[in-house]
C-alpha cells in the first residue's frame, strides 16, 4: 500500500487522537498550526485507561513551504473556512480534504470556494477531551464513518484508515450519518449549554424531558421532508441512547458557553433552520433554541 502524507489542521481532542492513529498506521503525520506558532516539532500525548502514549510530530504553518496532498481538518466548524484559506496556497491541486467536524454544509462551502480540491465528510462519535495544548484523554472508543456524497466505492487512500482507529467505516450514504449526528446535536447541546447540565439530566428532569420529546418531534418533521426517513423513525430511541450513553458528559457546545467561547450552533440548529426553510416546515423550537443560544449573556 501506498504510504500517503497526511496534514492534520486543528490539533485539538480529536485532531490529537487521529494525528496519533495517523502516525501509528504508517503514515507521515504532520501538525498545521496556527502562523504564530514556533515548534517545528510538538509532543502529542493520548492517556487511554491507565496508558499514555507520546510522538513527537513536526509541525508547520501557513509560512512554511510544503505541499499537502491529504489534509484532515478537525478544527471548529466555524473555523473551517478561514483555516483552510490559511493555507490554500499550500493545497495541491487535486488534495483530498477530510472533514471531520461537527455540522452539515461545510463540504460544500469548500467546494464552491476550491472546486479542484477533493473534499470527503466524516463523523465520529470517539470520546475525547483536551487536558492541555495536544494532551488529550480519550475517554470512550467509537465509530468513525466516513464518505462522500454520492459515491459508494471507498478511495485508495481509505484502506490506511482502517488501521488508523478501531472501528472506521466507508459509509456509502454518509450524508444520512452526519444527519443523524446532526439530529442529535440539535437536541443535545443547546439544552446541555442553555440549562449547564450533563447530557444524563436531559433524561432526569422532567421539564428537560418534555423539551426533548419536543425537539425530537420537531427534528424528526424536518428530517423525514428532507430525506432521512430512517433517520426520523428513529430519532427519539436513538436521543436517548446517546444521551444515557454520554450521561456524565459535558456536550461540547456546553463545553464552549462555559469558556465564553463561540458556539457551533449556526453549523447545527442553524443549518438544519435553513433546510427547514427550504422545506417550508416551521420549527419554532430550533429557532429558540438559536436565538437563546445566539443572545445569551456573555
Ligand atoms: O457535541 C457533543 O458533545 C456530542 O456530539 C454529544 C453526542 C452531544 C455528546 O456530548
Amino acid at each position: 500500500m501506498l504510504e500517503t502524507r497526511w496534514h492534520v489542521l486543528g490539533a485539538g481532542a480529536i485532531g490529537s487522537l487521529f494525528a496519533l492513529g495517523l502516525h501509528r498506521s504508517g503514515c507521515t503525520t504532520t501538525l498545521v498550526m496556527r502562523s504564530d506558532a514556533k515548534a517545528r516539532f510538538l509532543a502529542v500525548k493520548v492517556e487511554r485507561e491507565a496508558h499514555c502514549s507520546e510522538v513527537r510530530l513536526p509541525a508547520i504553518t501557513s509560512q512554511d513551504r510544503a505541499h499537502i496532498s491529504h489534509l484532515l481538518v478537525t478544527t471548529k466548524a466555524y473555523d473551517v473556512q478561514t483555516a483552510v484559506a490559511g493555507i490554500a496556497h499550500l493545497l495541491d491541486e487535486h488534495c483530498v480534504v477530510l472533514l471531520l467536524v461537527n455540522g452539515m454544509g461545510l463540504a460544500r462551502q469548500l467546494n464552491d470556494a476550491w472546486p479542484h480540491l477533493d473534499v470527503y465528510c466524516g463523523t465520529t462519535t470517539e470520546g475525547a477531551y483536551t487536558l492541555a495544548p495536544q494532551h488529550i484523554r480519550h475517554a470512550g472508543r467509537g465509530e468513525t464513518r466516513i464518505g462522500r456524497s454520492g459515491q459508494g466505492e471507498a478511495p485508495a487512500w481509505f484502506g490506511q484508515w482502517k488501521q488508523v482507529t478501531d472501528n472506521c467505516l466507508w459509509d456509502s450514504d454518509i450524508d444520512a450519518a452526519l444527519w443523524s449526528k446532526l439530529a442529535v446535536n440539535c437536541i443535545i447541546n443547546p439544552l446541555t449549554a442553555l440549562h449547564g447540565c450533563r447530557n444524563g439530566e436531559l433524561a432526569e428532569n422532567s421539564a428537560l424531558k418534555s423539551q426533548v420529546e419536543a425537539l425530537c418531534d420537531e427534528v424528526a418533521t424536518i428530517s423525514r421532508a428532507a430525506g432521512f426517513a430512517a433517520v426520523a423513525d428513529t430519532l427519539k430511541p436513538t436521543v436517548c441512547g446517546v444521551i444515557a450513553g454520554t450521561a456524565d458528559n459535558r456536550s461540547s457546545m456546553l463545553q464552549d458557553v462555559s469558556r465564553g467561547r463561540q458556539t457551533e450552533i449556526d453549523y447545527i440548529n442553524g443549518y438544519l433552520l435553513q433546510v427547514a426553510e427550504q422545506l417550508g416546515i416551521p420549527a419554532p423550537h430550533n429557532r429558540s433554541l438559536l436565538e437563546r443560544i445566539h443572545n445569551r449573556a456573555p
